[in-house]
């Protein structure tokens, strides 16, 4: 029988912060280290991994899919020049996909795992809407990825926070009580002063019991978000990801871990800006090397 694949998706709010980088580059080491890897390209406002591979015009992508022009995610797979790396090209050119319906979305989220590979990296859009962080809550790894300035941390959190909020909203569809007090507690300027997810529980407890409280509090458990601080140029740059860390820790209730930073790499940055793919990327470039190192962490616990 087939595997499941593992799910790696790479997230974390605004778009520029080298998602897409970090996501092909990942893929890379999956599959040089021998995984059948698929590189999914879920940026569904700006599809553009296929660029980062050498694509110039994509043969097929995801709105052939959700179109039922290709009936499996399968066939929509194209081979790519690495050994073991097969690409799932998103749906850029088509301004159709850009807020795929629920149904497609959900659709595309339910085949992922029908795919015959060992590991999947999804490469998400940017921002927090709904189809980002679903994709996001499915995957086995969750991974943020973040640059080490101030603004970008806060869009990391941000990003971490909506996600905690869509799940527990999610688990709460059927019950307007708890939907309301969700609601109530995203709004940070809330009249109930729930300021923290330890508020917002203690707040269920009081009303809906212990038993629900808990359940909430092991659902949230769940999301481990692992976090990458890109583009780094000096020791005190890898701090990030220890920032979200405490504040998620403090507000969220929930535990991320620190994956560790990846180099400013100027070859990387010039070959990306000339158009030219990723493979062409020195294998001697220590953003590749900080790449290795984190794919070797994530590899060694699935
Ligand atoms: N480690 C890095 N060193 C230098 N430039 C980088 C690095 N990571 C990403 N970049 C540059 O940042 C830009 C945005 O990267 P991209 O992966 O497209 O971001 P996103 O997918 O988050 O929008 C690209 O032009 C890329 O060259
Ligand atoms: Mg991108």
């Amino acid at each position: 029988m087939q595997n499941v694949p593992q799910i790696w998706a790479v997230g974390g709010g605004k778009g520029g912060v080298g998602k897409s980088t970090v996501s092909t580059l990942l893929a890379f080491w999956l599959a040089r280290m021998g995984r059948k890897t698929i590189l999914m390209d879920a940026d569904f406002g700006g599809a553009n991994l296929h660029t980062l591979l050498g694509i110039k015009s994509p043969p097929r992508t995801l709105n052939d899919y959700v179109s039922k022009r290709y009936d499996s995610l399968e066939d929509l797979c194209i081979d790519t020049e690495v050994e073991k790396l097969r690409l799932i090209c998103g749906a850029g050119d088509v301004l159709s996909m850009a807020n795929p319906h629920v149904s497609q979305k959900n659709k595309i989220i339910q085949n992922i795992s029908k795919l015959n590979a060992d590991y999947v990296v999804v490469d998400l859009g940017a921002g927090t809407s709904f189809n980002v962080l679903d994709f996001f809550l499915v995957a086995h790894r969750q991974i943020v990825v973040l640059v080490p300035q101030p603004i970008s941390i806060q869009n990391a959190y941000a990003f971490v926070r909506n996600a905690v909020y869509r799940r527990l909203s999610r688990l709460a569809s059927q019950q307007p009580y708890l939907q309301a007090l969700i609601k109530a507690s995203m709004d940070t300027e809330n009249e109930l002063r729930l300021k923290t997810i330890c508020d917002f529980l203690r707040t269920v407890e009081e009303f809906k019991g212990q038993d629900v409280a808990t359940e909430l509090s092991n659902e949230i458990q769940m999301i481990k978000p692992e976090v990458v601080t890109n583009m780094v140029n000096g020791p005190k740059d890898r701090n990030a990801g220890k920032v979200i860390q405490q504040v998620a820790e403090k507000y969220l209730m929930i535990h991320p871990v620190d994956l560790g930073g990846i180099v400013y790499d100027k070859q990387l940055n010039s070959i990306i800006s000339e158009m030219m793919p990723l493979t062409k990327l020195l294998q001697s470039s220590d953003a590749y090397a900080n790449v290795y190192d984190i794919a070797m962490k994530l590899v060694a616990e699935s």
